[in-house]
């Protein structure tokens, strides 16, 4: 059984589906993650990110491998190094390329086939996982969103402005919105999750209910 989780950044996606599928006994796989990898390995590289063909062909050869929970370029652990400042503001450069957004389609494919799998990012409802059983679309106004963000900066020592972490955040918003494949879309047959005055376990717990639903229908 496939559950896709979908929205836009800091919606709190990737902690709530990671918690969510150890509650199920499922697998987890966060594809933003993978979209980094592909990015850092870019950036290291040095390549014109205005060569879309030169992106897909490098990303081609890339082998780009997702194990507990952990994101491996070869056999490098890049799970922190993908986190970067410099990584989030180049993502768009691949997540705009079609031919790139295919490879990495098929290869959440490839990790999902035979599983019982929470996949989280912005297109698996919508593009990546079409039949996916029980999708959901998780989202939190931009302030909401980036109050949690700045909270969570200032946890980990970093003081940004608030209306810093907004404009940022929409900003990606903006690009997640208007690329021509692979846009941040609720799937027709997703069921919205606006968490705005939620606690985390508030939203996990909806979330739960919501794949028994489905789970009863499977
Ligand atoms: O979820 P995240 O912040 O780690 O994702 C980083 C970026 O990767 C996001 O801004 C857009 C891109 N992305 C995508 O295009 N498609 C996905 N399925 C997941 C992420």
């Amino acid at each position: 059984m496939i559950v896709t989780i979908d929205g836009p950044a800091g919606a709190g996606k990737s902690s709530i589906a990671h918690q969510v599928a150890a509650r199920l006994g499922f697998e987890f796989l966060d594809t933003g993650a993978m979209y980094r990898a592909a990015t850092l390995s870019v950036m290291r590289a040095q390549l014109d990110v205005g060569d879309p063909d030169g992106l897909a062909q490098h990303v081609r050869e890339l082998e780009i491998r997702w194990e507990n929970h952990r994101v491996f370029l070869g056999n490098e652990d890049v799970s922190e190094a993908i986190r970067s400042t410099e990584v989030t503001r180049s993502i768009r450069h691949l997540a705009d390329v079609p031919a790139v957004r295919q490879q990495l389609s098929h290869l959440q494919r490839q990790i999902a086939a035979g599983r019982d799998i929470v996949t989280e990012g912005r297109d698996q409802g919508a593009e990546v996982f079409p039949d996916a059983h029980c999708k959901v679309f998780l989202t939190a106004s931009p302030e909401e969103r980036a109050r949690r963000r700045q909270r969570q900066m200032a946890d980990s020592g970093k003081y940004v402005s608030f209306e810093d972490v907004l404009a940022a955040q929409n900003q990606r918003d903006l690009e997640d919105r208007m690329r021509d494949v692979g846009r941040l879309r609720a799937a027709k047959d997703a069921v919205i999750v606006q968490s705005d005055g939620m606690s985390a376990d508030e939203v996990l717990e909806a979330i739960l209910q919501i794949v028994r639903k489905c789970q009863k229908n499977f």
